[in-house]
């Protein structure tokens, strides 16, 4: 016991060290320590000590990614069949780590959101850092429970009787999205031994495109505050915690503002709750993101209202994590010269014309800035199924392999087989180095789907 206590000792008094040198070993020592003596390693610290280790554990993420993206690089220059989504489980850990760091300097818990990401080829080492996942139905319940196997909580705009009993015995907790499903299901959700949620519109929100604002004029995501106070008291013993999602892509400034109002009106009807769940759409794995100000804002939550609070990213679980490497297929000439890829935005990366976005190619510049400038183009009968204009310091050539960056979130979940196109494969960088094609499609997934 005692030589157990010297040897934590010992580690605190390294990172503690490595922190007043600036050195990243703390990070690495910080990382291998046990759930409790990481706690207690966080405890010995004074405030700006823990600065300075949010800032150490930044920096390692950035290293990471250096290294990894010089790997893409490589492995694209290499034979690997295309086009491919090459997810890095290297990465994929960093990410994990970053989160892990919030839960242990807040207590929270953090679920990863399904629907941004679901290979669960790379769920064994997100389990190791993460609660659980948060679902959107019956089909990412269950592939929550059978793959991550930790805890998963489902919120779902309305569910059907048919698929109820199957959710909730996937389920932890149930989010209804209107007093109606609550009360139409409510009872048998507390049979079964699962926490209910409500969604509520926080009031505000930072989102300038509306097809990603929950919160944009008549919103049918999360009870609107007027209905709530007229309706919570007389349903509060069903009731187990609030939750709420107004963020994309942000940073925790947004957060901030979100809560003030999210507590302005609901402030008074969260003491007592088990939990409130403060939804998606934080970028906590990103460069810039203010992880000091989301500890901040979670401990001074879970203090004033003595409830644990849930987080349930999904982007921020494989930010930069992976990308997807495609191959030039033929270059047409109109008044510029258009690129074929054998990948397509339509098809492979649906958010880059719902957005709309122009992901980053890697070794490319803005239309002009290098010497050759192309139109990267999809294979598709869809006029608009352009990736973007980007520039390069070579002519590009039919065969050339390009690798596009930040590929794993909200690609694989969504993409399509439209025009009979194949999907990618998918492939994992592991631990190790060694690269595993976990699915190749073919025929049949594109066949099975028309019937
Ligand atoms: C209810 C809910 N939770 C979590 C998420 C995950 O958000 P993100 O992937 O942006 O972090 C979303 C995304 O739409 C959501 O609707």
């Amino acid at each position: 016991m005692k030589l157990h206590t010297m040897a934590n000792n010992k580690h605190i008094e390294e990172i503690i060290r490595a922190i007043s040198e600036k050195n990243t070993s703390a990070i690495t020592v910080y990382n291998l320590l046990s759930d409790a003596v990481r706690k207690t390693a966080l405890a010995s610290l004074s405030a700006n000590n823990l600065k300075s280790l949010t800032g150490l554990l930044k920096n390692v993420k950035k290293k990471t990614l250096t290294e990894a993206n010089k790997r893409f690089l490589k492995i694209a220059a290499v034979t690997i069949n295309t086009p491919v989504y090459l997810l890095d489980e290297i990465l994929i850990e960093e990410n994990m780590r970053i989160l892990r760091y919030v839960k242990d300097r807040t207590g929270c818990k953090i679920f990863h959101a399904l629907k941004s990401y679901a290979t669960f080829a790379t769920f064994p080492i997100m389990a190791k850092y993460l609660d659980g996942v948060c679902a959107s139905g019956l089909n990412e319940a269950r592939l929550g429970r059978e793959e991550f196997k930790k805890e998963v909580h489902t919120f779902g705009a309305a569910y059907r009787e048919s698929e109820i009993k199957q959710i909730l015995k996937y389920s932890d907790s149930i989010i209804f999205n209107s007093f109606h499903q609550l009360e139409k299901y409510g009872n048998m959700a507390r049979k079964n031994s699962v926490e209910i949620g409500l969604r509520v519109n926080p009031g505000y929100a930072e989102v300038s495109t509306e097809m990603y604002n929950p919160c944009a004029p008549n919103s049918r995501l999360g009870i609107i505050h007027d209905i709530f106070i007229r309706e919570f008291l007389r349903n509060r013993d069903m009731i187990d915690g609030l939750h709420f999602h107004a963020l994309c892509e942000q940073n925790s400034d947004v957060l901030k503002r979100v809560l003030a109002s999210f507590e302005k009106l609901y402030g008074r009807y969260i003491k007592g709750l088990r939990w409130v769940n403060f939804g998606g759409g934080h970028h906590i794995t990103r460069d810039d993101y203010d992880l000091e100000l989301l500890i901040k804002l979670i401990n001074t939550f879970k203090n004033k209202y003595g409830v644990q609070v849930y987080l349930e990213p999904g982007e921020a679980s494989v930010l930069d994590a992976g990308v997807l490497i495609s191959s030039v297929l033929d270059i047409v000439k109109n008044k510029m010269k258009i690129t074929i890829m054998d990948t397509s935005a339509e098809t492979h990366m649906p958010d880059v014309l719902l957005m709309p976005y122009r992901p980053n190619v890697m070794k490319s510049g803005q239309p002009g800035q290098k010497k050759y400038t192309y139109r990267l183009a999809g294979p598709s009968c869809l006029a608009g199924d352009i990736i973007g204009d980007y520039s390069f310091n070579k002519p590009l050539n039919i065969g050339d392999k390009l690798v596009f960056t930040d590929m794993a979130l909200y690609s694989i979940v969504k993409n399509t087989t439209f025009n009979g196109i194949y999907l990618p494969d998918i492939a994992v960088i592991r631990n190790d180095g060694k690269i595993e094609t976990v699915r190749r499609f073919g025929y049949g997934d594109y066949r099975n789907r028309q019937s």
